[in-house]
């Protein structure tokens, strides 16, 4: 434990922040041990992996977890898949990679996704056409109220767009340990995704290699690398709209980028199209701005408070607002 800590480098929005208290979890035994302390404090800590999908509003934090724990295990496996589980501290894109290697397959389109596994069920990271929900079996974590270990089932997370039960009921009461996916070990992609289809052209019947590259390639071309550019990725969700409302936008603006959902007609709307049609990108208020090539991406020009940077977000919020009559969330978490 230590104390007074700059949180700055531990997000990648690099907001400013000081935990009175920082501890950081180094194995599964360490963070058993950590909910055990937090019960008896009854203190609600912030849970911090890779700091890649937050917003500090606050410029002070009581306490911060740092989960470091790290591990990649086969638990079975026979012909055609492999059930894996790797301890939250991992850093998503390793895992990616390792998997890929190992010639276990399917987390190809989710490749290049900043932060850590922990993190990824909590907000159901998902990215051309492929969501985590897809391949999760089960995930450990500790209740920080009664250090008790569980394990939920893939249903017991209760998955939804970027969303999930640790969004909801168990917000700040789990200490995430590990995630267990299953994957195939029969080489079948998922290229669907129009951005994706475009960029794999050029390739006949593209194998989950190709397919990683060609999403890497894209995201580099699209999103900047927080380590450049200090930002946490898409900075709201892409808002759903019902049938009629859909109509009504499509009339105005024949050009409007959306998605069926598969619910009665609704559709999800490209919250960057609605950004970038209000002229959104590449604003910079020269402390925080929207990305030149990604309107939904806002990024710290470096010397940003949270403040600045919620303020902001709450200006693009009401003009879409006024302009399309839709309503945008943001997608980080907000301390
Ligand atoms: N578009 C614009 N202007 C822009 C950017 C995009 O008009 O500045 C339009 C494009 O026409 C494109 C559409 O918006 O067809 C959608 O853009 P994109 O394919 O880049 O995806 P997105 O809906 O903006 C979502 C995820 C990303 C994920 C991509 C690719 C959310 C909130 N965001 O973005 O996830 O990488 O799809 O699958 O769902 C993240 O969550 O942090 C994230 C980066």
């Amino acid at each position: 434990m230590q104390s007074n800590v700059d949180l700055t480098p531990f997000n990648t929005l690099a907001l400013p922040a000081i935990a009175e208290r920082f501890i950081e979890a180094q194995s599964d035994d360490e963070l058993q041990e950590v909910a055990s302390w937090l019960s008896q404090e009854a203190v609600v800590p912030l849970i911090l992996g890779e700091g890649s999908n937050l917003v500090f509003r606050s410029r002070q934090v009581a306490d911060c977890i740092h989960i470091r724990s790290h591990g990649i295990r086969v638990l079975q496996e026979c012909e055609r898949t492999v059930e894996i589980e790797v301890a939250a501290g991992e850093h998503w894109n390793s895992v990616v990679e390792h998997t890929l290697q190992q010639g276990y397959y399917g987390l190809e389109n989710l490749a290049l996704i900043p932060g850590s596994t922990g993190a990824s069920p909590v907000q159901n990271i998902g990215a051309y056409g492929v969501e985590l929900s897809q391949f999760v079996t089960a995930v450990k974590y500790y209740d920080i109220e009664t250090a008790r270990a569980h394990w939920l089932s893939n249903d017991g997370c209760e998955f939804s767009y970027r969303s999930s039960i640790f969004k909801k009921a168990l917000k700040q009461k789990a200490l995430i340990a590990a995630v267990r996916l299953r994957l195939s070990k029969v080489p079948r992609v998922n290229t669907a995704y129009r951005a994706l289809r475009e960029e794999l052209a050029g390739t006949d019947s593209p194998n989950p290699f190709q397919v990683k590259e060609a999403v890497v390639r894209i995201r580099q071309r699209k999103l900047p690398d927080p380590a450049e550019i200090a930002n946490a990725g898409s900075f709201f969700k892409n808002p759903e709209v019902n049938e009629e409302e859909f109509a009504r936008l499509e009339k105005e603006y024949p050009e409007i980028v959306a998605f069926p959902t598969g619910q009665h007609g609704n559709r999800k709307l490209a919250a960057a199209w609605l950004l970038d049609n209000a002229g959104w990108k590449g604003f910079s208020n020269g402390k925080v701005g929207f990305h030149n090539d990604q309107a939904l991406v806002l990024v710290n020009h470096g010397a940003a408070f949270g403040d600045d940077v919620l303020s902001l977000a709450e200006q693009a919020i009401a003009s879409i607002q006024a302009r399309f009559g839709v309503v945008l969330e943001i997608e980080p978490a907000v301390i």
